[in-house]
């Protein structure tokens, strides 16, 4: 493992542009992470004027009590995982590194492996900058349209250019990601970026998420088995399937390093 005994990951999943799906598979990604690949995280949301990370718990919170239903369900299935759901902290972009350092220092279970951040929809101003120079990794995700790409172009552009020529920052790679892919149809467009994006040095991941309703099914209204988007399930690995989310954890997990490398002998 690259990372040193004491400092998890952090890795932030923003843009520029808004509505890209940052918060959906911050969300996802975070709970496939924790509840089955067994990463010891906690999730810090930036964004605290919408429809975030910690506003989705709160309404998980609210479905459990008012169905003993479910409400039994996640108690046999938190008893038989052995942990407690992660923790979902909420700070300005400001706060967001003190606060995750705050709860590193308090924590007494463990190390953390990783930090999530989920970042606020607009990532311009020099506070949301300077949070970005702050992670180890961003995980960037994308949408063919023309109008979309000048915008995530030019934010992973200053990460990028930034992480190179500033000394003290902490930031390592910008992983752009296509979102919302439609599969029936194929794309010139995203085609002609992906090549564009490899020429001109971006990380493009290889993987691609394709767009599906599911993507918004919460477990209010899908119940334990049919929730996609939850911060206490991972999405049941039967619907996962032709989403292109397996793919994302495999390999993201490699590009961040988290990935336990086997008889290697390497640290
Ligand atoms: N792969 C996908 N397929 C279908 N819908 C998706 C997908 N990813 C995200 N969405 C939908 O796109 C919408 C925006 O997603 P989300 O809120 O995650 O974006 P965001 O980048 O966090 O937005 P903001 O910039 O406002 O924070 C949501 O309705 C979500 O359900
Ligand atoms: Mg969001």
């Amino acid at each position: 493992m690259a990372q040193t005994n004491t400092s998890p990951i952090f890795l932030g999943f923003s843009s520029q542009k808004g509505g890209v799906g940052k918060s959906t598979l911050a969300e996802i990604v975070s709970s496939i992470l924790y509840y089955e690949e067994g990463l010891n995280l906690f999730v810090v949301d930036c964004d605290l004027s919408q429809d975030s990370f910690y506003k989705l718990r709160q309404r998980e919170k609210n479905a459990i009590e008012n169905s003993p239903d479910m409400s039994r369900q996640l108690q046999t299935y938190f008893s038989s995982l052995g942990r407690i759901a992660y923790r979902v902290l909420k700070a300005d972009p400001e706060n967001a590194i003190a606060c995750a350092n705050d709860q590193i220092r308090k924590n007494t279970n463990g190390r953390y492996d990783l930090v999530v951040f989920d970042f606020p929809g607009h990532a311009g101003t020099s506070e949301l900058l300077q949070l970005s120079l702050d992670m180890d990794y961003i995980l960037s995700p994308i949408e063919a349209d023309v109008q979309s790409m000048v915008s995530c172009l030019s934010y992973a552009r200053t990460i990028q250019d930034m992480g190179i020529s500033m000394r003290d920052v902490r930031i390592k790679d910008i992983m752009l990601l296509w979102n919302k892919v439609d599969r029936r149809v194929k794309s010139k467009l995203m085609d002609y970026y992906s090549d564009y994006l490899v020429k001109e040095g971006f990380t493009l991941l290889q993987c691609r998420i394709h767009a599906a309703h599911r993507f918004s099914h919460e477990l209010e209204q899908y119940g334990f088995r049919g929730a996609f988007r939850s911060t206490y399930l991972a999405p049941a690995k039967a619907l996962r399937s032709g989403t292109g989310l397996d793919e994302l954890v495999e390999e993201l997990l490699m590009n961040i390093r988290l990935k336990k490398e086997v008889n290697d002998g390497k640290d």
